[in-house]
């Protein structure tokens, strides 16, 4: 216990507790955060820091807590107690759609990618979502220029340019997950959340995942949740490794690799 205690320490540097806010140059933050489900702490007390212009992983075995943590960050979810900071504004009661518009936005949260609607229109709809107007004025999208400029080049963005003209429905699985990239895009987002983009791709589409995040690196504060380590070690400025809840290592990922309660805990049981 006072082992891993010691070992948290020497890595974690965003345990700001008992010292208040430090970190001047955070994008996204919480501070105790909690929620539990029946007797399950899937969120215990955590604090975590995404630097601006970071990308930060949080990797953790199945069921460590990873997307209730996202959920809560986008407001899906409320916390039992603790906050959320986007910058320096406490978000901790917004909306989803209004984080959105502060520039905070999730993949995969996208269930209304329209099947048979093509590439474009989908994104289009998207960037009419985010200027704040419904889905159901699909009909001016398909002219409004403003959207579907916008849409181009988050198709562009994504390098699904080729493809804008195909319905959804028949983009393979990658293609899908790179439209699901360039919806979020057309929010232009400040921060990205994304819950494991490369989960279900073979390693051609993961690769092309992983080069479209480092494209991305300039421009947007990414949360990674993956479980593809390959992905995380190419990507990530900084890791942080969860279990039941906890953070039990942040820092840059070759300190966390080669801390032995990491491997203990997470990385030596992860297959190779
Ligand atoms: N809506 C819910 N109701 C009840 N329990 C939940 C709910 N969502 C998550 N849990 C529980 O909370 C814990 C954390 O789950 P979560 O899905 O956040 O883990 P995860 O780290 O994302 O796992 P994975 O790697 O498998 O995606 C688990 O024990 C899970 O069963
Ligand atoms: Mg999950």
């Amino acid at each position: 216990m006072s082992a891993s205690t010691t070992s948290t320490n020497t890595i974690a540097n965003n345990s700001s507790k008992s010292t208040g806010y430090t970190a001047e140059n955070a994008a996204l933050r919480t501070q105790g955060l909690i929620k539990s489900f029946g007797g399950i702490r899937a969120t215990d007390d955590l604090d975590l820091t995404v630097k601006q212009g970071s990308l930060h992983a949080l990797i953790g075995p199945n069921g460590a807590g990873k997307t209730t943590l996202i959920s809560q960050l986008c407001g899906l979810m409320s916390p039992d107690s603790g906050q959320v900071f986007l910058y320096d504004q406490d978000i901790t009661a917004m909306p989803p759609a209004k984080r959105v518009q502060r520039g905070l936005a999730r993949t995969f949260q996208i269930t209304s990618v329209f099947p048979e609607f093509n590439a474009q229109d989908n994104v289009a709809f998207a960037a009419q979502a985010v200027a704040g107007h419904s889905y159901r004025f699909w009909r001016p999208v398909a002219k409004n220029k403003t959207f579907q400029q916008q849409a181009a080049d988050a198709l562009a963005r994504v390098g699904l340019s080729s493809r804008a003209a195909v319905t959804a429905a028949s983009l393979s699985h990658g293609e899908r997950r790179q439209l699901e990239i360039a919806m979020v895009l057309a929010a232009q987002p400040k921060v990205l959340l994304l819950d494991e983009p490369m989960a279900g791709m073979g390693g051609e589409e993961s690769a092309l995942m992983v080069e479209l995040l480092q494209s991305l690196k300039t421009e947007v504060t990414m949360l990674l949740v993956e479980h593809d380590m390959d992905a995380v070690f190419a990507l990530a400025d900084e890791l942080s490794v969860l279990v039941y809840g906890r953070l039990i290592a942040t820092g840059i990922p070759s300190d966390v690799r080669s801390n032995a309660e990491v491997q203990r805990a997470y990385l030596g049981a992860a297959p190779a």
